[in-house]
């Protein structure tokens, strides 16, 4: 146990070191968590973020290989530097989690070896994490400053509808009380925490949001990782009072199920293009408002899914995750349709939108019946150099 606070055994503190490799992110993380009047509360004692993504920029998307030698050469440094802070503040690491998958499974192995390497050095559990788990819980934190704070989870009203957009994923996820879930000392008294049953009822056929993204970014001429770079574009050409030339389809709008398709939406785009390029037209104005077309087509279709799968759930609340819902043009269009709706709207805060060790480290925590000695990368393909 990481300390004992007071008298009340129920407010026992764990340490828990989260461990996040799956793509071009080494990140560390350490919280500790409570119980605290029947409640579950945590605190960011830190979180550290290495990005790789501009070494992987002349790749084109993220190359595995780099990214795998990147891990080994930061997981190390970034330990150094969170057990430093962990022996200034006398706390004790009481368990390890890891993202575990989906993800690039050369990427993946590394952060695995390593935490399994520190969880027999310490004698201390090695939890799981899936990597998509983490992007929904890390929702939830209030706060992800550093500051030592105590803090509870924001309450989720169920069911939930998750929105989860990636550079590897767009999947929609219902969430519901998990009535099988044998509460754990930690996630009985968690309520809902513990209690979760995740269905995805909505996922692309093709590519991700986030793959999109870098893909028409590239085609574009912007660099790796594209998505950023292209919603810069667009705003401009949103300031600049600048239109497309060209009308880019609304993928799967036709469609009654809830899945998403974005290839076509990628050709159509590879083929504007091309004729702009026959015709001399393809310059600066010619693709900033190619640029904003793109983001609007992707905000229309994922604001029309996104509402019908409310509807269909009669969702009580929302969630959305991963790097794409760092995109402020989407944020927006969710905030509105969350106040539209009455239901109260969840998005990561800009630290940990993207790829973190914060939500690995919480999802950990709340996981943390399910301690394995061994584990596996559940690896897939995503945002691999192409
Ligand atoms: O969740 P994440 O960090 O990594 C994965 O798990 O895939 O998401 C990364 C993706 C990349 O495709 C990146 O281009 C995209 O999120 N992204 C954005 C923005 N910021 C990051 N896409 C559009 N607009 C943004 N502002
Ligand atoms: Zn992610």
């Amino acid at each position: 146990m990481g300390r004992v606070t007071g008298s009340n055994p129920v407010s026992r503190t764990m340490i828990i070191l989260g461990i996040e490799t799956s793509c071009d992110e080494t990140a560390l993380a350490l919280i500790e968590t409570r119980i605290q009047n029947n409640t579950f509360e945590c605190r960011v004692i830190s979180s550290l973020i290495n990005s790789q993504a501009e070494l992987h920029s002349p790749y084109g998307g993220v190359f595995p290989t780099l990214a795998k030698r990147e891990h080994e050469k930061n997981l190390p440094l970034l330990l150094e530097k969170i057990l430093e802070i962990a022996t200034k503040n006398k706390l004790k690491i009481d368990s390890v989690a890891v993202t575990q998958g989906p993800g690039l499974e050369p990427a993946l192995w590394t952060g695995i070896t390593f935490a399994t390497e520190l969880s027999k050095k310490w004698n201390v559990p090695l939890i799981p994490v899936n990597h998509m788990e983490g992007h929904i819980i890390g929702s939830l934190l209030e706060s992800d400053k550093p500051d030592g704070k105590w803090q509870k989870l924001k309450t989720l009203p169920l069911p939930a509808i998750t929105l989860l957009i990636s550079g590897g994923h767009t999947e929609l996820v219902k969430i519901d009380h998990n009535q099988k879930n044998n509460p754990s000392t930690l996630a009985s008294a968690v309520s809902p925490i513990g209690y979760f049953k995740y269905t995805i009822i909505g996922q692309t056929k093709d590519d991700a949001v986030g793959e999109a993204f870098d893909k028409v970014a590239r085609l574009i001429g912007l660099k790796y990782p594209g998505g950023p770079r292209l919603a810069k574009l667009a705003n401009e050409a949103r300031e600049q009072n600048i239109q497309s030339m060209v009308k880019l389809p609304r993928p799967m709008i036709m469609n009654k199920d809830l899945n998403f398709s974005f290839s076509g939406l990628k050709t159509a785009v590879l083929y504007a293009i091309r004729d702009a390029e026959k015709d001399n037209l393809f310059n600066e104005t010619y693709k900033k408002g190619l640029a904003r077309e793109f983001e609007d087509s992707i905000a229309e279709t994922l604001e029309l899914k996104l509402r019908k799968a409310i509807d269909l759930i009669n969702a009580k609340s929302m969630i959305i995750g991963g790097g794409v819902s760092a995109n402020l043009v989407l944020r927006e269009r969710f905030n509105k349709i969350s106040e539209e709706y009455g239901i109260p709207i969840y998005l990561p805060s800009q630290h940990i939108s993207g790829d973190n060790a914060l939500m690995i480290a919480l999802t950990g925590a709340i996981n943390n019946p399910q301690s394995k000695e061994n584990i596996k990368a559940q690896g897939t393909k995503r945002l691999g150099a192409n």
